[in-house]
């Protein structure tokens, strides 16, 4: 979710990994809906940029089982803290968000019953 920054409209984008595309799903400056959901955790919405981790669990325990949703947890884990060292390494601030209404975020950000959101990480400009 992007809002104001430069060389990119502002909306909710689906990162397709497989073509490393950014496709734009829902136009609009969503960062105060987001906040909002976030249980009004409102420095969110100052963000420029809220990148929003999701799962598709039955992609993983399709082949793993039960054990998948494990497996899922972990890869959210690791690409949150890559997250987080690149956002440092580009001089950026960011906070990882744990807390937020699991059915409201869908809500906001369009998504599909299946792509459950994980993590939220509002990415800025440290004051
Ligand atoms: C899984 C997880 C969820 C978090 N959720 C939130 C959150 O909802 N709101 C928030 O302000 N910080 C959240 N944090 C950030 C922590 O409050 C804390 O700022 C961060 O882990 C860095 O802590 P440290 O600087 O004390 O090491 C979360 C951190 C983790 C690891």
């Amino acid at each position: 979710m992007v809002r104001k920054v430069k060389g990119i409209e502002s909306g909710v984008y689906y990162y397709h990994p497989t073509n490393y595309a950014l496709n734009l799903i829902l136009k609009g400056d969503w960062q105060n809906s987001l906040a909002k959901a976030c249980f009004a955790q409102m420095f969110i919405a100052d963000a420029p940029l809220s990148i929003v981790i999701t799962a598709e669990y039955e992609r993983t325990t399709g082949k793993y089982g039960e054990r998948g949703i494990r497996y899922v947890h972990m890869e959210a884990g690791h690409v949150g803290q890559n997250i987080c060292l690149q956002a440092v390494a580009l001089g950026l601030g960011n906070v990882p968000i744990g807390a937020f209404r699991d059915d409201e975020v869908p809500r906001v950000l369009n998504l599909p019953e299946e792509r459950k959101p994980l993590y939220v990480f509002p990415i800025g400009y440290s004051g």
